[in-house]
């Protein structure tokens, strides 16, 4: 059994904040963030938009890129740290305002790593036979964790969503090959403090990431007997440009073969890859039997990579 993505969706909200517009609210300077981030401006969603509408939007554009009726979904996994609420979860939201009436669902807490762990689940309960087809989703709407006075986070995060439908592929297509990792003693470095507000201490999780990125990347593909030359196109979390340049020279591919969202969105934690994976196979970027690697890092501190051979 081969399984690998049927149909890729996003949303990410109409409201675009600048860099310029950050100078007016901290002490920052469009330069510094352009240079340290890679981001010109993100998205954020309005008062009106939680991460539950977010994840129904991505969701509709992933089903019909699939061809899959929500009532033929067996299991939704949303991966967040922004739920609408704790409980009932953003999953069994989504669940039933898409009439998803036979599915399964609950939500994944991976951060930026989420969709990763996601993704690696539902491949597990397809391979099984024991369901056909899995909705995953990565959806944040970070701005409300955001600690708007601190000029050492607000900069670099952005809301949004990603879809995909999981299902089973033709032979030698699909998942190839994953890696999923955590590291525990790490939590204090990036965590919701008692003010429900995201803290980070940046220099040790770029330390982690840089180092991360690459050595994942490079394990999935070794997995599965290929080597650097083989990617087709890169998928990295798009945390920051000097994080995902990592990886990218780690594997000496050429920057088209990466994706880049990062300027456009800011850091959408668990959304960033399903995002910049839909936009991909929007824009053209991604061919059949592409060789594909993404690969995600994030608080916890957790991490993933999988290699995915691209088509149906
Ligand atoms: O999804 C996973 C989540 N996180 C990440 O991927 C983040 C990983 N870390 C990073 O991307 C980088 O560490 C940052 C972008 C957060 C920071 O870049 P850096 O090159 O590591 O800068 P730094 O932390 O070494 O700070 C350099 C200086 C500091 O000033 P001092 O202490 O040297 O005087 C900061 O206070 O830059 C200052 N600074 C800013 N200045 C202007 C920090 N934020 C800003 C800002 N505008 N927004």
């Amino acid at each position: 059994m081969s399984v690998g993505v049927l149909g890729t969706g996003h949303y990410v909200p109409p409201k675009v904040v600048t860099n310029k517009d950050l100078e007016q609210i901290v002490d920052t300077s469009d330069e510094w963030i352009r240079s340290r981030t890679g981001i010109e401006e993100r998205r954020i969603a309005d008062d009106d938009t939680d991460t539950s509408d977010m994840s129904f939007f991505a969701a509709q554009n992933a089903l019909d890129e699939a061809n899959v009726k929500p009532e033929d979904i067996d299991l939704i996994l949303v991966a967040t740290v922004t739920p609408d609420t704790p409980f009932p979860s953003v999953s069994c939201m989504l669940q039933d305002r898409l009439g998803a009436r036979k599915a399964a669902a609950m939500d994944i807490s991976a951060a930026c790593s989420g969709f990763m762990y996601g993704m690696v689940t539902a491949k597990q309960f397809i391979d099984t036979g024991v369901y056909k087809n899995v909705l995953v989703i990565g959806v944040e709407k970070l701005s409300k964790i955001t600690d708007w006075s601190d000029r050492n986070t607000c900069v670099l995060f952005g809301d949004g969503a990603g879809a995909a439908v999981l299902g089973e592929v033709a032979e030698g297509k699909g998942i190839l090959s994953f890696e999923l990792g955590a590291d525990g003693s790490g939590g204090k470095e990036l965590y919701q403090d008692e003010n429900d507000h995201l803290q980070m201490n940046g220099r040790e999780v770029f330390k982690f990431a840089v180092r991360q990125m690459p050595e994942s990347s490079v394990n999935v593909i070794e997995k599965i007997g290929y080597n650097e030359a083989d990617v087709d196109y890169l998928i990295p979390h798009q945390a920051n440009i000097r994080i995902m340049e990592a990886a990218r020279e780690r594997l000496g591919i050429s920057k088209d073969k990466m994706a880049d969202s990062v300027k456009r969105y800011g850091n959408n934690s668990s959304a960033s890859i399903p995002i910049a994976l839909s936009e991909a196979v929007k824009d053209g970027n991604i061919k059949d039997n592409d060789l594909i690697v993404l690969v995600g890092f994030g608080g916890g501190l957790t991490w993933g990579a999988i290699a995915l051979k691209w088509g149906k």
